[in-house]
């Protein structure tokens, strides 16, 4: 699939440019084994880059003229390099443009460019395509002109070029995910300070299934600065209450119940979420580095009810792909993935019967919802990085 994924990407690039590509750049999809919505919450995530990949072919000019072309939504944008950018009405356009104009205001890059690409990443599915279009964009743009950006930069201006011509106001995670992936390895990240270190994706007799609801989270750009507005609300509650809570990192349980009426329900329940959120990940690092499978399983569960429950970001179809999944003996442990309001769950399967589970549920979310279900096995793969090797 990658192999097809760059060869078409370049035979398109090749028909529209009369020329081979200067360079071609893979930038992956990630999963997220646990941590959810907390990465704007000062706590840690435990995510991985996978092999679902956006695909770069890109070359410079001297003419100052950039092109971009969507191969798959058989799109193209058209501008030069000195004109000043502006979100437009294209939503892909968006994301690019939104790191170029940091690029620029940073005082590069000064030529065109004509960049073609193409993606296995499913879109709205959850898994970050939208990062890795625009950390594959920042990466490109940096190996090209010699911009001498950190993986940490090129993650951090895609995150702002989302907040800016997006109108998300996303965490850091998916964009360090898609830079900082390791083959084999989750990174556990600490969200406040971008520390990380990587532990093994080793799950012994349980295999990774991702459940594609097709559900496309439209919602998620207003349910999710509602649910950002509401967090930083209930935390001028609490530190006003207790001086010494800087985040919800040093917030405990109990704290949080003993102004659950100044908080009111809504504000509880978010935050109640969030403090709990942040323990499981430590908890679920160290069921991974115990091999604890069973344990890791019941976290990924509970991290489901609340974001169902207290965060309310799940919809029905992925409640129903969660509570199917988890009357099976071979399930260990399921929940919703991302932002929600649609996309993706993350299920731990016993190995060898992900084929009958998938068509259990298939069929059974058919008759539930009209819907055809996707299952995705996925393979934890390396971060953004320049695709070298020949084809053949
Ligand atoms: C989206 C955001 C991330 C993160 C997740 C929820 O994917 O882009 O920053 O907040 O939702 O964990």
């Amino acid at each position: 699939m990658k192999k097809k994924l760059i060869k078409d990407t370049t035979e398109h690039f090749e028909k529209q440019f009369q020329h081979q590509p200067e360079a071609l750049f893979l930038s992956p999809g990630r999963i997220n084994i646990i941590g959810e919505h907390v990465d704007y919450n000062d706590g840690f995530v435990l995510p991985a880059a996978i092999n679902k990949y956006i695909c770069f072919a890109v070359s410079t000019n001297e003419t100052g003229a950039c092109m971009l072309i969507a191969k798959d939504l058989n799109d193209t944008y058209k501008f030069h390099i000195n004109d000043t950018l502006v979100p437009v009405d294209k939503m892909w356009v968006n994301y690019i443009l939104g790191v170029l104009d940091q690029l620029k205001s940073k005082g590069f890059p000064k030529k065109g460019f004509n960049i073609v690409f193409s993606s296995t990443i499913p879109m709205g599915a959850g898994l970050s395509s939208s990062a890795a279009l625009e950390c594959g964009f920042g990466y490109a743009m940096n190996k090209l002109f010699d911009l001498d950006l950190s993986k940490e930069d090129i993650a951090k201006i895609g995150q702002h070029s989302e907040h800016t011509f997006v109108g998300v106001k996303c965490g850091i995670m998916d964009q360090f995910a898609t830079v900082f992936g390791k083959k084999k390895k989750v990174i556990r990240l600490d969200c406040t300070t971008l520390e990380y270190d990587y532990h093994n994706a080793d799950f012994k007799n349980y295999s990774l299934l991702l459940l594609d609801s097709h559900v496309k989270h439209t919602h998620l750009t207003s349910g999710y600065n509602v649910r950002r507005k509401e967090v930083e609300e209930g935390m001028v509650f609490i530190k006003s209450t207790f001086p010494k809570v800087n985040s919800f990192r040093d917030c405990t349980e109990e704290q949080l119940l003993s102004i659950k009426d100044t908080l009111g329900p809504i504000l509880y329940k978010r935050c109640h979420f969030v403090v709990s959120e942040i323990q499981r990940v430590l908890d679920a690092v160290q069921a991974l580095e115990a091999s604890d499978y069973q344990k890791l399983g019941q976290l990924m569960n509970a991290t489901h009810d609340g974001l169902s429950e207290d965060y309310e970001v799940s919809c029905p179809e992925l409640d129903f792909l969660v509570a199917t999944v988890r009357k099976e003996p071979n399930v260990i442990g399921a929940r919703m993935m991302g932002g929600g309001f649609g996309g993706c769950s993350i299920n731990l399967v016993e190995k060898g019967t992900e084929k009958e589970l998938i068509s259990k549920v298939t069929e059974a979310y058919r008759s539930a919802f009209g819907i055809e279900l996707s299952a995705y096995r996925i393979k934890i793969s390396k971060g953004t990085a320049e695709f070298k090797n020949k084809l053949n």
